[in-house]
């Protein structure tokens, strides 16, 4: 197996533009299995953009995208990649599902049609709400839940087909501290469970004792390794406001 089958994940020079203004220029990089890897950039970077380009959801205008080897236009495997959007949270609050459906509706995406949940799927939706502690509130209306308590039933229904690899972009958006640690906690479980975490963030003080590899991104690949070699590199460094936050040591 060469090294770059070994990837889940190779990006090769990657152009992307909307409508004509250019967003991300020449992007190279991989992602490889068990990684842990946190995407940092300041505001408009093209983080979110990235992340799209992987997903399929946008199109590059050069280079190619392959995911478990397979060039992202063959790729038909959805239910191995979990994805977590930016705005998750942004849900009309008179919608009238409960936490258990939006779980549910994770499930049937990626089912072939016929889809509906059968009895063995309402112990996978059990399953994938007491992973996230959420299991208590599961006939809850989702609108009526806080934010952190939404991002967590977002992370269910992003982990109930059992992905491979999970995508999460800024998901702790509005979430307070100690929610937060509890969140990266379980990142870090599901980490350590064998999944592939790929997590866009502008906390990278509190996520560096969880990352094993970073990505800085600037419309280009800025910065691209080990969580150690980005603790010794200014040119990452230099991406980061503010200094005193920067407490780039593993706890
Ligand atoms: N749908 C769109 N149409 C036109 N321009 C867009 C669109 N989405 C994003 N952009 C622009 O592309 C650039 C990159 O946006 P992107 O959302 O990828 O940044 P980001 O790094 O995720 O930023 P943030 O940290 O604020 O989430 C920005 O300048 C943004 O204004
Ligand atoms: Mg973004």
């Amino acid at each position: 197996m060469t090294d770059r089958e070994d990837k889940l994940i190779n990006v090769k020079g990657i152009y992307f533009a909307y409508k004509r203004r250019d967003v991300l220029e020449d992007i190279t990089f991989s992602i490889g299995a068990g990684d842990f890897l946190a995407i940092i950039g300041p505001n408009g970077s093209g983080k979110s953009t990235l992340i799209k380009l992987i997903l399929g959801l946008l199109t590059p205008s050069r280079g190619e995208i392959t995911l478990f080897g397979t060039p992202l236009h063959h790729f038909h495997q959805w239910h191995l990649v979990g994805y977590v959007p930016q705005k998750a949270t942004h849900i009309d609050p008179i919608f009238p599902i409960s936490v258990a459906e939006v779980v549910g509706l994770g499930l049937l995406a990626a089912k072939r049609p016929p889809r509906w949940i059968k009895n063995n799927d309402r112990d996978i939706i059990k399953e994938a709400l007491t992973d996230v502690g959420m299991w208590g509130l599961a006939h809850r209306r989702i609108g009526d839940l806080s934010g952190g308590q939404q991002q967590r039933v977002f992370i269910a229904r992003a982990i109930v087909n059992q992905p491979r690899i999970l995508f999460l972009d800024e998901p702790t958006t509005g979430i307070d501290a100690t929610a937060q640690e509890d969140f990266y906690n379980l990142l870090d479980r599901l980490n350590r469970a064998g999944i592939t975490i790929v997590l866009v963030t502008h906390d990278i003080g509190v996520v560096n004792k969880y990352v094993n590899k970073v990505a800085c991104l600037n419309k280009r690949m800025v910065f691209h390794g080990t969580h150690e070699e980005f603790c010794s590199s200014p040119r990452a460094q230099a991406l980061i406001p503010g200094e005193d936050h920067l407490i780039l040591h593993r706890h």
